[in-house]
């Protein structure tokens, strides 16, 4: 056989095998490698340190930016409306300082709330959430807190993996599943009707009324998938 020969029919067979690989992949054939991962208590069972640490930089991620702009526009539109535009740009520089103590905050409280999950795509932690009793804006519900998808991750699935996992795993018999969501959080609201959450008119209101500017509390009731 001449090299001309060879070369073409290597050539084809590797382009033969490029197209077999994306004909499987079409047809589902690739699966991404999906795994959650829960712990009652990050304070007592095992993560490693690099594991917590890509947590606290997901949870960053996610909710930095969004603690940025509804802690601004609650202390100026909200709570001091009148003050002036020196003032504003104080309360503005001291929610930046907020956000930046806030890491080691936020590490202390990864270690101490209840019920930590994560999500690992093809081995890359890519998603969290949490899930406690809470008095504040219930009585006494278990809620969903920091549902969180890493922007890379996002658009396959693995939001609503997780919170599917959250709904088995948080659930009280007989008992309601609650979370708040910001209203204006197209994403998050859809994956949560989606899986069967509704709007519900809360029943107290929280002692800081910050809790609930701006957000929509929804509620899972039990059996509500098969209705
Ligand atoms: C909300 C979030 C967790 C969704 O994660 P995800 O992995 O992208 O979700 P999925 O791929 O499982 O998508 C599930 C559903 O969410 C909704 N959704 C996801 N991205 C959306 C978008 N950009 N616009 C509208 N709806 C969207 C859709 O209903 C989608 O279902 P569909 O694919 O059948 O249309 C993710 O966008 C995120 O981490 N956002 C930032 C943090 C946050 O806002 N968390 C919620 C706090 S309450």
């Amino acid at each position: 056989m001449n090299s001309k020969v060879s070369r073409a029919l290597v050539i084809s067979g590797l382009l033969a095998l490029v197209a077999a690989g994306a004909g499987l992949w079409y047809a589902g054939g690739f699966q991404p490698d999906l795994s959650i991962t829960a712990r009652k208590n990050l304070g007592k069972d095992m993560i490693s340190e690099e594991d917590f640490n890509t947590l606290i930089t997901l949870h960053s991620e996610c909710f930095d930016p969004e603690k940025r702009t509804y802690l601004n526009r609650y202390l100026t539109e909200v709570k001091y409306p009148d003050a002036s535009e020196k003032i504003k740009a104080m309360i503005h520089k001291r929610v930046e300082d907020f956000i930046l103590e806030g890491h080691q905050k936020k590490k202390d409280y990864m270690r101490d709330t209840q019920n930590v999950a994560w999500a690992s795509l093809n081995g890359d932690m890519v998603g969290l959430y949490n899930c406690r009793t809470d008095e504040e804006l219930t009585r006494g519900s278990m809620m969903i807190f920091n549902v969180c998808v890493t922007r890379k991750a996002r658009g396959q699935g693995v939001g609503t993996a997780l919170m599917k996992h959250a709904i088995e795993s948080c659930q009280r018999p007989g008992r309601d599943l609650t979370l708040t969501v910001y209203e204006d959080n197209a994403p998050a609201i859809s994956l949560y009707k989606k899986l069967g959450f509704k709007v519900v008119t809360p029943d107290r209101q929280p002692d800081d009324p910050y809790m609930s500017y701006s957000k929509l509390l929804m509620k899972y009731s039990p059996g509500a998938a098969s209705r």
